[in-house]
């Protein structure tokens, strides 16, 4: 008999970044960050996982093709999954070993994976959910979320919808290192994404490898970590509260340009963004100058796709200034996506 369960999770884009871990090993963050849940209608990762006596060894599908499951971040969300599951059959003789069974695992994104949107963060989130329902765990999100984390950091807020913080927490043993909802969508509903695909190959350096370079050899991030942020993950979690989107979008830009300069500051430097990434900084800047408010702000994660946060009834003329920019843009492969704010997952 094959025991199977599946489920998607969605796509989580930071507008206060998380970046540099104090324990590599537990992912746990040297900055609390905030992100906004993109809908699952629009980007999510399904994926299937399934259990049986049969199987010989633990097995990784990711779109189609087959990858190592030997990565320490995987043994440890495994390893977590079913020791809790093993709990479970003690506390329940009559429920199957399930945990003593090999588990084979069925992921694939509807979004180029290549594309860096965010796709470990669904990845692991829609990992530790599928494996959490075939063990027929009952933990909470924040719990699953605290496992998720160890897969990769930012996926630990994927486990919630609408506007979601990851509080770094103080413990060692990072047991107050999770992800809690600072609001439901339907507190704001109108907010959209739109998500430009500047480019979809590869990162050059992987964001695990890009923030240990940053808190090693910058000197800037320092300042950032301990002063900038915590000021600033008040006043944005304010201003989502209050749904201030003036406040909140001048934070999210000024947030992401921080981010890639300790990136500069790094040694070697690390760059993310390229010359397309800057062109679209200018037309944003410019296009909310001339509009005398934020209409739409910008933000870029480990890669040149730039991700654009807006109202709702202003997506006419965001889209419109897309429209007439995109063909002027060398070197951008006109392929965006729109995204609404996912409700509870
Ligand atoms: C720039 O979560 O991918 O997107 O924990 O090493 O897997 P690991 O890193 P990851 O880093 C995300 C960095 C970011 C900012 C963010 O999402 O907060």
């Amino acid at each position: 008999k094959i025991y199977s369960a599946s489920t998607t999770a969605p796509v989580n884009i930071a507008t206060l970044k998380y970046w540099g871990k104090r324990d590599t090993k537990l992912n746990l963050p040297t900055n609390s960050s905030i992100s906004v849940t993109l809908s699952q209608d629009d980007l999510r990762t399904l994926t299937t996982a399934s259990a049986a006596d049969f199987f010989q060894s633990d097995k990784l599908w990711l779109d189609g093709k087959e990858e190592s499951l030997e990565g320490p971040r995987l043994v440890a969300c495994l390893s977590e999954l079913r020791a809790l599951r093993k709990a479970l059959e003690d506390a329940n003789p009559e429920f199957p070993p399930l945990s003593k069974y090999h588990l084979h695992i069925i992921s694939e994104n509807n979004f180029p994976t290549a594309a860096g949107l965010a796709s470990s963060a669904a990845g692991f989130a829609a990992l530790v959910r599928a494996i959490a329902n075939l063990y027929d765990l009952h933990q909470s999100p924040e719990d699953l979320s605290r496992i998720a984390r160890q897969g990769s950091g930012s996926a630990c807020r994927s486990m919630f919808g609408g506007y979601v913080a990851w509080e770094m927490g103080q413990e060692a043993d990072g047991s107050d290192s999770r992800a809690v909802q600072i609001a439901t969508q339907e507190a704001w509903p109108d907010m959209k994404a739109a998500i430009l695909v500047i480019s979809a190959s590869k990162k050059e350096t992987s964001s695990t490898l890009g923030m240990q370079t940053t808190v090693n050899t910058s000197t800037l991030f320092k300042y950032r970590a301990e002063v900038v942020v915590p000021q600033r993950f008040k006043e944005m979690s304010k201003a989502i509260v209050n749904k201030d989107f003036e406040t909140f979008g001048k934070l999210t830009m000024i947030d992401s340009n921080q981010f890639h300069a300790v990136c500069l500051d790094s040694s070697p430097p690390v760059f993310y963004m390229n010359d397309t990434s800057r062109l679209v900084i200018g037309l944003i800047e410019k296009f909310n100058k001339i509009h005398d408010r934020v209409v739409a702000a910008y933000t870029f994660d480990a890669g040149p796709n730039a991700v654009l946060y807006y109202l709702e009834r202003d997506e006419p003329i965001v889209l419109g200034l897309l429209k007439a920019a995109v063909p002027e843009v060398d070197g951008w492969d006109k392929k965006s996506y729109t995204a609404s704010i996912a409700p509870t997952v």
